[in-house]
């Protein structure tokens, strides 16, 4: 590790932010890439989250990760808000720019859709509709994602239907509101789909939903990384399907931040994953 006094600062406001995976992965990439720098942990509660977005800059910090529970209310306090942040209504990036001023963005679409074309190099957003199941904080990123790359229809499936409802209302077209108990029914041409809910997670009951529908080229795709393994990606893979992880989204969500910060475009090797699944092996068995 290099740490000098000219060191590069980021870190993770969270809170509370000892179960953040990212000082472990932004850890690896300052290593690897031998970078005079630091990623640390910033436990910040609720109360004290306008005075540490400021105090940022004024510490030489430049940036951070956002986390639970500030993803949402970070949003007024950034001093300028791009327009994807906008659009999922929450921040999981900042950057100080020369003039100190705090910039708010969120990666996770670009997490999302980057591990998809990385693990799926032959998937085309024109392939056929994306069924997202879920309209939560997470969903959001999906579906921005989705829209944004031209996926032709976008359904979501929630188990509220009012929020699966707002979604569609914000986003606009290709983006529909369908019943959550139809979901198994709007499988039949659909190119992709995500599992957005929390179901399936470690803890939480698993996600039931008939494949039978499905096309078997039809790529499955379970953000829950924690089991790797959920449910649902191994019954797609027992019928055939192509999947893909949630582990590879949180990993190149956090390429922008630290591409801004330290100035190198980090790589999601085989060496990170296995580092950062090291961890969420070693929870799952505790
Ligand atoms: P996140 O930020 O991780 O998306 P969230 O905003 O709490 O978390 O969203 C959780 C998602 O999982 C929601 O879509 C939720 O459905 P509701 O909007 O109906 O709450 C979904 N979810 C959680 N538990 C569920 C269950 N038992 N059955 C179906 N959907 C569930």
């Amino acid at each position: 590790m290099i740490l000098s006094g000219k060191a590069r600062l980021a870190g993770i406001l969270g809170w509370p932010v000892g179960h953040s995976r990212s000082p472990r992965l932004h850890g690896y990439w300052l290593r690897r890439y031998g970078i005079d720098g630091a990623y640390v942990p910033l436990p910040v509660m609720p109360e004290n989250l306008e005075s540490a977005v400021r105090a940022l800059p004024m510490l030489g910090f430049r940036g951070a990760n956002v986390t639970v529970p500030h993803k949402e209310a970070v949003l007024p306090l950034v001093d300028v808000l791009d327009e994807t942040a906008a659009r999922i209504g929450a921040v999981n990036t900042l950057f100080v720019d020369d003039d100190l001023r705090v910039h708010g963005t969120n990666t996770d679409a670009f997490g999302f859709l980057a591990h998809l074309r990385e693990s799926m190099p032959t998937w085309r957003p024109h392939d056929g509709p994306a069924v997202v199941l879920g309209a939560g904080g997470a969903s959001r990123g999906v579906v921005c994602a989705l829209k944004d790359a031209g996926v032709p229809e976008i359904r979501i499936a929630n188990r509220t239907r009012g929020r699966a409802e707002r979604l569609s209302d914000e986003f606009g077209r290709p983006v529909e509101a369908v019943d959550w108990p139809v979901a198994p029914a709007v499988l039949g041409d659909a190119a992709l789909l995500v599992n957005a809910t929390s179901l399936g997670m470690r803890g939480q009951p698993p996600l039931e939903i008939g494949l039978d529908g499905l096309p078997e080229t039809a790529a499955v795709y379970d953000i829950v990384y924690s089991p790797l393994d959920t449910p649902l990606l191994i019954e797609a893979r027992r019928r055939g399907n192509p999947t893909v992880d949630g582990l590879g989204m949180l990993l190149h969500q956090a390429r922008p931040g630290f591409h801004a910060w330290f100035g190198v475009d980090p790589q999601v090797d085989e060496g990170l994953r296995a580092f950062v699944l090291e961890s969420l092996v070693a929870e799952e068995a505790r």
